[in-house]
């Protein structure tokens, strides 16, 4: 059984993340999205906000499951008894970080395997930070999340802003 897990900060899941998540769980037996408590990031969404919206663009796809994480990668995947980390590369800008990451994870646990799918052309300008910042600002974000998610984020600026 190949398990993966396809771990982010999804704050909050975009058009771009859900490509992945469907490319990689055709890849794997089971995927699980790894979602991180990344509350020193300060997110949008708590992180139970941020699984439940995963879950409901995901209910489609009967070979992933989302899971909260804390502390390291390698100890969730480990955890889960997963073998593989899946990551999307939208750009060279990206690799970098990618790189390092996959590298310092590789030295903490080398029987951990990286794949990275290249992110699909027409999502590869996106990236959450953008989808807040147009949202923010009452931007059109309909061509960048679901449109579960583009009533979450309204309803969230709404309440930050009252
Ligand atoms: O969506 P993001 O914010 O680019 O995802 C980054 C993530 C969650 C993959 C990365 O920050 C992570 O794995 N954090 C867990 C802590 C960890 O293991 N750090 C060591 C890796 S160098």
């Amino acid at each position: 059984m190949l398990r993966g897990i396809y771990p982010g900060s999804f704050d909050p899941v975009t058009l771009g993340h859900m490509d992945i998540i469907k490319r990689g769980s055709h890849l794997v037996d089971e995927l699980i999205v790894g979602v991180l408590c990344n509350n020193a990031k300060m997110p949008l969404f708590s992180v139970e906000e941020r699984v439940k919206m995963l879950e409901e663009v995901t209910s489609d796809l009967p070979n992933v499951r989302i899971m909260p994480f804390d502390g390291l990668l390698v100890d969730f995947v480990k955890e889960m008894d997963a073998q593989v980390v899946i990551r999307g590369l939208r750009a060279i800008t990206d690799f970098e970080y990618e790189l390092q990451m996959a590298q310092t994870n590789y030295k903490l646990a080398p029987e951990v395997e990286y794949i990275f799918l290249p992110t699909n052309l027409q999502y590869s300008y996106l990236s959450s930070s953008m989808v807040k910042e147009v949202a923010a600002f009452g931007g059109d974000i309909s061509q960048f999340v679901s449109e579960a998610v583009i009533d979450r984020i309204k309803e969230r600026y709404r309440e930050i802003k009252r």
